[in-house]
């Protein structure tokens, strides 16, 4: 089987990469994980690619005038890695239009919480300053807004009434951990269709 390349970018601890990379290493998900790419020299995910023998890279965006300047670097890497996919893992950072137009319906992203509910930073404060009696993850494709983009899978986990940020983002990040190298699957295996706002499976 012809295995895709992928290329993940982090700016934190980095516990989906390590997901991600456990998949790989266990041969249940085919793909090549070809860089992982974090804003952040001191983000612990970098260590985490080094050990699995990643090759992992900090590309500082200070370093560049604009945005468009160091998406434009990024692209460039993406280019001549034959890079399909990009995973956001952790990557605080919105990418922009000029991105997206260079690679449209490849870029994916995980997010805390049931979408559209609770975009956005800390949505598991959010989820437990609501109220509500369930919350989860989302993995979904990036558009130009924040967290809105087609969604590819949902898990939804209980929210119980001593819950804090803490206790409720351990119990989605189990979550996280399983329906992210799920997605990324479907992926590699082209089995995700996107159609306006759905994103059909094709088995
Ligand atoms: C996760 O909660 C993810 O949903 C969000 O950022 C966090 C990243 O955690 N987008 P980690 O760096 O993968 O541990």
């Amino acid at each position: 089987m012809i295995k895709i390349n992928i290329s993940v970018f982090i700016s934190g601890r980095g516990t989906n990469l390590q997901s991600i990379i456990d998949a790989v290493q266990s041969g249940k998900l085919p793909v090549t994980i070809k860089a992982v790419i974090s804003d952040n020299e001191e983000a612990y995910g970098l260590k985490r690619a080094q050990k699995a023998g990643v090759e992992s890279i900090f590309i500082d965006p200070d370093d560049f005038s604009t945005t468009q300047k160091y998406e434009q670097k990024l692209l460039e890497f993406m280019e001549e890695n034959k890079i399909k996919l990009v995973v956001l893992a952790g990557f605080m950072r919105l990418i922009s239009p000029y991105f997206l137009n260079n690679f449209r319906g490849k870029v994916m992203n995980i997010h805390p919480s049931l979408l559209p509910s609770f975009r956005g930073l800390h949505a598991q404060k959010q989820a437990i300053d609501y109220g509500v009696k369930v919350s989860g993850c989302t993995v979904h494709f990036v558009d130009e807004g924040m967290d809105t983009g087609p969604i590819i899978l949902q898990k939804a986990v209980p929210v119980y009434d001593d819950d804090d940020e803490d206790s409720l983002a351990e119990r989605i990040l189990t979550e996280e951990h399983k329906i992210y190298p799920q997605a990324i699957k479907l992926f590699a295996q082209d089995k995700l269709k996107i159609k306006g706002r759905k994103v059909i499976r094709e088995d």
